[in-house]
């Protein structure tokens, strides 16, 4: 029987040949955050010479890949991504997402946003019928805190404070449990309608383009 994180180490190897499938000497890969991410920068830094560099969605990753001799760009230095790689919190069958876990949700959106493909890398406990089991994260700015609360209250969710976190951005998270979420892009939207909002961790209006999914069996890719 296979642990979660040796499932993650299977997803993140498999993520990495199909990556460099996708990378050409002079290409920027995107790269986002969490532990699945954490073994993905392992195994493509022994490859490091097959692509120019990486644009990455927070410090932890920066830090990691600078550790293991790649190159990180600003995201401002480049216009294109062949691919963006990077994990999810829960992943529906059409390929919506919830992120943030780690608190990383608005640079990951940013980054993703530049890439012409997004590929989710998962275990199979990741993969939902309907999204919404895992408390939505949402950035927001410190002194919109209650506001925003108030705002998701009315949508029908129970926010909570990361107590403690600060993300890379300097803003809070909001944790919202208890939300019913049958179409995922209209909630997104009136999420980042809230005035205070700087990020929403439903990636439903751009999902995922491709899932590696890695179960006891294998990693199957869902598309
Ligand atoms: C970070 C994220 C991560 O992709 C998500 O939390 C999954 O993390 P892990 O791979 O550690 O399970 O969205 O903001």
């Amino acid at each position: 029987m296979l642990t979660q994180d040796e499932l993650k180490r299977n997803v993140a190897m498999a993520a990495a040949e199909y990556a460099l499938t996708c990378l050409q000497p002079e290409s920027v890969l995107g790269v986002g955050t969490g532990s699945t991410v954490d073994f993905f920068i392992d195994a493509i830094a022994e490859h490091r010479h097959r692509f120019r560099a990486a644009v990455s969605s927070s410090e932890r990753s920066t830090r990691r890949m600078r550790d293991l001799g790649i190159e990180v760009l600003d995201l401002n230095e480049v216009e294109e991504m062949p691919i963006y790689v990077d994990g999810a919190d829960e992943i529906d069958h059409q390929l919506n997402m919830i992120k943030g876990g780690g608190g990383a949700l608005t640079r990951e959106k940013i980054v993703a946003s530049v890439a012409r493909r997004y590929i989710c890398i998962v275990d199979e406990s990741k993969v939902v019928e309907r999204l919404g089991a895992f408390p939505l994260p949402v950035e927001v700015i410190p002194m919109a805190r209650n506001v925003v609360s108030r705002r998701l209250r009315a949508l029908g969710g129970q926010p909570v404070l990361r107590e403690g976190f600060i993300t890379d951005n300097g803003g809070e998270i909001l944790d919202v449990a208890g939300l019913d979420i049958p179409a995922p892009a209209v909630l997104e939207s009136h999420i980042n309608d809230i005035p205070g909002v700087v990020g929403c961790g439903l990636f439903a209006i751009s999902g995922a383009d491709l899932a590696l999914v890695s179960s006891q069996s294998g990693v199957r890719r869902m598309q």
